[in-house]
């Protein structure tokens, strides 16, 4: 479950291409355009500004580069050319992307126009809460202390936290070992190690925690409709905490 220091290094070479992609995304008006637009975009960012390849495109059957996933929308939504985004909507999108064989993981939720102060304060909550998942990581710390600071993060601001899906190992395969919880109790679960590799995603809803998946096999949503946000990471842990793998330029750790 441990990467060697130049596998991590091509992981970080993979993670900060990504890192590319979102700076890329964050100079988009996102209002009016589709999620298939946005696809479309990213896809072809990737493939020929940067020379990696979308790493989700074939991976379990899914044909695009990216999940889509807007308002209700918990996670996995699938990019379609008629879904316009809407001045005030949130909207999560999730990236993969591979080169020399490693993958990086990353995803962020975007306030599209005016976004009301609850969705805002949904997303920013979210924000610190993979933060403070973050900060917990170092080798003798346990993936129980990830789980419990996000989740207390959520429980203190009135938000709850899905239980259904999970950060992960991530290297040359996109998932692989330790599942990485977003709710737990501190001191238990897998110790730390220097070099293992994973994704910290929490998915944070403005009501109930519960969620299903709709007709298409893909799209989770809340089962009460109301918002969900999401933020996640690629991180290693190093000889003395944590390095994140996809930190974008300019983005300062929360403390
Ligand atoms: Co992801
Ligand atoms: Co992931």
């Amino acid at each position: 479950m441990t990467k060697r220091p130049e596998e991590i290094a091509l992981m970080a070479e993979s993670g900060r291409l990504l890192a590319d992609v979102f700076r890329h995304l964050d100079q988009l008006n996102l209002i009016g355009m589709s999620t298939m637009a946005v696809n479309d975009l990213v896809d072809r960012y990737i493939v020929d500004d940067l020379q990696a390849r979308p790493a989700s495109k074939g991976q379990y059957g899914y044909a695009y580069a990216l999940n889509a996933s807007r308002n209700s929308v918990v996670c996995h939504g699938v990019p379609s050319a008629s879904e316009i985004l809407q001045d005030g909507d949130i909207v999560n999108f999730d990236i993969t992307l591979e080169k020399n064989g490693y993958i990086a993981d990353s995803s962020k939720t975007y306030l599209v126009g005016a976004v009301s102060s609850a969705a805002r304060k949904l997303v920013q909550v979210t924000y610190e809460a993979l933060w403070m998942g973050i900060h917990t990581v170092r080798p003798g710390a346990q993936l129980g202390d990830i789980g419990h600071a996000i989740a207390r993060h959520a429980s203190r601001n009135g938000y709850s936290v899905v239980r259904e899906y999970c950060g992960h190992g991530i290297g040359r395969e996109m998932h692989e070992a330790p599942q990485v919880l977003h709710w737990g109790k501190p001191k238990t679960g897998l110790v730390l190690r220097e070099g293992m590799t994973f994704t910290i995603e929490p998915m944070l809803n403005q009501g109930g925690r519960a969620v299903h998946t709709e007709d298409d096999g893909w799209t989770v949503v809340t089962d009460d409709g109301k918002l969900s946000a999401q933020f996640e990471h690629t991180v290693a842990v190093t000889r003395t905490g944590v390095q994140v793998l996809t930190l974008r330029p300019g983005e300062r750790a929360l403390h």
